[in-house]
Order: C-alpha cells, then structure tokens, then sequence
C-alpha cells in the first residue's frame, strides 16, 4: 500500500494544521470537553465517551444530541447502568435502533462495573473485549478518553482520508487502506481532539457533495483537491438493491384505549423489544392477514400499512385494529400499554399511529 498526498513534504503539518483549525471550530457536543476544556486541565469521562459513541453507532448526531442527556439523568455512571434492569435500558433506547446495542450496552456496563471496579480499560485491545465494542468504537475510546493514540475511522474520517490521498480502491474494501494512510499523519499526541477534528472537518467542510475546499485547512495537501474532483472520493462499489418483506400487525384496543403490546423474541430484529403482535416479516409483498391473526376473537378490519427501511431491507406491514372481546386474557408475554407511554421501536411507533388516529380507530 502506497500513500501519496498532495505533497508529501507536507504530511507532518496535516496534524498541526487540522488541530488549529479544531482550536476555532470545533462543534459545541454535549459528550464532548471541547478544546478550550482540555487546554484549561478537564478530562472526558470515560462513561460519557463510551455511550455517545455507542449511541452514535448508525444513528446520527442530532438524534444522539436528543436523547444523551436523558440517558445520563437516569444513569450517571457505569455502575447505575449496570445496576438498573435490562428492560428499562430497551425501554430508554426505543427509538434509537439497532436494538441489540442496548443489550450489549447494558451487559458491557455489568462487566465494567464487577471485573473493572467501574473503571473502562483505556488499552484499544482490551476495550475490544467488551461487549458490543468492535474496532471503531474501542480506537475512538482510547482516543477520546484516554488520548491515546488510535486510529479512529468512522465515516466522516473515511471520507477525509480517501479525499487527502485519492484512494482509487473502492469502499468497503477500501477500509484497510483508509487505516493504513491514516497513521501516517496521525499524531502521538492529542490524539482524542486530532479524531474529532477530522470528524468535525467531515461533517463541516469535507462533506459529501459540494465539499468547501477554499475553507478546508488541509486542502494544500489533498490529491482529491489537485485533480480536481473531491467529490469522486471515496469511490464505492455499486449497491445492491435492498430486498423489500411484508407482514402483518395487529393493533388490539380495550375499553380503557389501552393497547395490547407483546415483547419480540429476544432473537433477531427489534430482539426484546415491545411492538404489536403480528406475522413474521417474509420475502415479497403482501401476506395474507387472517392466516396470521392472533387467537383473538375480535374483528380486524385492514386500515393501511406502513414503510420502513432497515440497513438490509424495506419493510412494509398492513395495520390491522381491532376491539378486544369480553373476557378477554392477555398471555404472559403481553401487556396492555397506554398508547401515549409506549415507548416503541419507530416502525412499531408507526403502526401504532396508524392504527389510532385514522378516523373511527380512535379507541
Ligand atoms: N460520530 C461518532 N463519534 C463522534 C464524536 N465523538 N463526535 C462527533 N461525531 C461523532
């Protein structure tokens, strides 16, 4: 693997250069010490880098800057968290996706809390060992937290890098390379405000089309620059279309407008998240709703459907609402919720919507 630049005389003042530059822009995040806070002594907490970056996994950054502050209010530290049950940690990550994060979430605080005495290991390899910390996120700790050095690339720094050396190999293969040409000017120190920099240039001025070069404190050295065309970088194989599934859901009401709520299996999407009853979620369109109705002797009348996409596939589920029957009993794995303090996964919460405000559903 070969790194060039623009010019190579110049790699060693790319550090020196994008850390001034994060010296006057820097983003105001509420897990982030900026600047200013680490100059004047404070150091980040751990705990804090760890959730946000956990959070940010796949979810962006306004929606994190929502619902971080909540999350610390009710856990402040890495005890609380592993003290508190799982289900009101799913409950207080509805919405953000990709459940199986607060699962490991969750386990990762137990261990901390018991095998660390509450204290995260600051070594990239050991941090790997935790639950749900991969590559990313345990280089992004020991440099965010513990400054040190550690290649972080997520997909702000990918797009910088692939920019600054025009790699012409296509992403996801591309990665390697991305990592490789990164150390070449990564710095010893400071290595927690370098990522950050870099992450703050991706999102501000290195942004995927109409990059601001003339802005941009590094652009005397990128080779994206000096041919001429930053937004041909990072080259990506072509995608391959998501499949689309169908199913089923069933929204159940009872004389109080509460709404029968059932816990997914803890295996496979939204795993141990509350959502409707319904099918599973099969190749194709369209399923047929009676074959999949739950042993319930209501009515259920058909009142549209809903979409959502996940990172493989989109989903669309016809909403079906019916009145609960006299004498009925939940199952052990239900629970009748208000609809207003459900707190579901987002296509859940949209099938839900569905359900109760199209006219005459209304409970
Ligand atoms: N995306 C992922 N981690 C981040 C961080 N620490 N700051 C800003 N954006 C991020």
């Amino acid at each position: 693997m070969t790194c060039e630049t623009r010019d190579q005389k110049n790699l060693s003042q790319i550090s020196s250069r994008l850390l001034r530059w994060y010296g006057k822009n820097a983003r105001v995040l509420p897990w982030r010490i900026g600047p200013a806070g680490r100059k004047a002594g404070a150091a980040p907490d751990p705990y804090r880098v760890w959730l946000s970056e956990i959070m940010l996994q796949q979810t962006t950054v306004a929606t994190v800057k929502e619902r971080y502050a909540e999350f610390l209010i009710r856990w402040p530290d890495v005890r609380a968290l592993a003290k508190a049950p799982l289900d009101d940690v799913l409950g207080q990550w509805a919405g953000l996706g990709y459940y199986a994060r607060a699962r490991n979430l969750h386990k990762c605080a137990v261990v901390v809390a018991k095998a660390y005495g509450g204290n995260f290991p600051d070594a990239e390899e050991e941090l790997k060992t935790l639950p749900g910390i991969g590559d990313y996120t345990a280089a992004a700790i020991a440099a965010i937290a513990f400054d040190r050095k550690a290649i972080v690339v997520d997909g702000n720094i990918e797009r910088v890098v692939s920019r600054l050396f025009a790699i012409e190999t296509p992403l996801p293969a591309a990665k390697k390379e991305i990592k490789f040409c990164a150390e070449k000017f990564w710095p010893k120190k400071r290595s927690g405000d370098f990522a950050q920099s870099l992450m703050d240039l991706g999102a501000a001025t290195c942004k995927p089309k109409n990059p601001n070069c003339s802005l941009c404190p590094i652009s005397f050295s990128c080779r994206a620059f000096s041919l001429g065309r930053p937004e041909g970088f990072p080259v990506r194989a072509a995608k391959k279309p998501k499949p689309s599934r169908s199913g089923v859901v069933f929204a159940l009401t009872n004389k109080s407008g509460e709404l029968l709520l059932e816990r997914r299996p803890e295996k496979g999407l939204l795993g141990g998240m509350m959502g409707l009853p319904g099918s599973p979620w099969a190749e194709g369109a369209g399923v047929e709703p009676k074959k999949f109705a739950p042993a319930i002797k209501a009515k259920w009348r058909k009142v549209g459907a809903v979409t959502h996409t996940f990172t493989h596939f989109h989903l669309e589920l016809d909403v079906c609402v019916g009145r609960a029957p006299k004498g009925f009993r939940r199952n052990p794995d239900q629970q009748w919720v208000a609809p207003e303090a459900s707190r579901l996964p987002t296509v859940m919460k949209k099938a839900v919507e569905l359900a109760l405000t199209k006219k005459g559903n209304e409970p």
